[in-house]
């Protein structure tokens, strides 16, 4: 399947999303960027094309990054993410089959590849104990609670460049934080709740054609 085929594309104020699913193993903090890379590469192979969602709520959503990226400038994943706070403000639009769990590891649903390969748009699904890796992006990110109760750990690098973290945020429905991009912000979400989480995440990058943003690994 090459990019013409699994990339969105839109019709009027319609736009196409890809419900099924590369997954990202959140797991052994000393994996090499070229490992998860790779894993990413083989996983986005997989992704096959998705029916038109006409929910005019994630509609909106894509019409506001839109007007955000095309004036890029600092700060955007700001931007984005009070677009993402709007998109979650209700948790009744994701398709079910965006919903399902791995018990291998958090799953990635793409739901949206800009056209123009400016951003790209994921649901995350976090079964209790799931974590990502410590890592930083090469790109801005802003994520949002959709469901459930996750945790949004930052770190700093010691002197010996191991990471040590600085702060935690218990996050709850509704509620966004966003990053910008660069190594020095490294940070890692996972959930030690009893329930389901589900983030939505937006990556000011092209995950299609660079599946993998990380740009800092522990
Ligand atoms: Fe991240």
């Amino acid at each position: 399947m090459n990019d013409t085929n699994i990339r969105n594309t839109r019709i009027g104020s319609s736009c196409y999303y890809l419900p099924i699913v590369h997954t990202l193993t959140g797991t052994a903090m000393s994996a090499s960027l070229d490992t998860v890379s790779a894993q990413l590469s083989s996983n986005c192979r997989a992704l096959t094309p998705a029916p038109l969602v006409n929910e005019p709520r994630f509609v909106r959503f894509i019409e506001a990054v839109d007007r955000v990226v095309d004036v890029p400038q600092a700060g955007m994943a700001k931007e984005v993410a009070v677009a993402i706070k709007e998109l979650i403000a209700q948790s009744d639009w994701l398709p079910e089959e965006c919903c399902e769990t791995s018990e291998e590891c958090y799953k990635r649903h793409l739901l949206y590849a800009d056209p123009e390969g400016r951003y790209t748009v994921l649901a995350l699904v976090w079964l209790n104990g799931q974590a990502s890796p410590v890592h930083g992006h090469t790109a801005w990110c802003a994520m949002g609670v959709y469901t459930g109760n996750p945790s949004a750990a930052a770190y700093e690098c010691n002197d010996a460049g191991e990471p040590v973290q600085t702060g935690v945020h218990h996050c709850s429905p509704g509620q966004v934080v966003s990053l910008e991009p660069g190594a020095e912000q490294p940070h890692r979400v996972y959930n030690d709740s009893s329930d389901v989480v589900i983030t939505i995440h937006t990556y000011g990058c092209d995950l299609v054609d660079e599946p993998c943003s990380i740009n800092i690994l522990f």
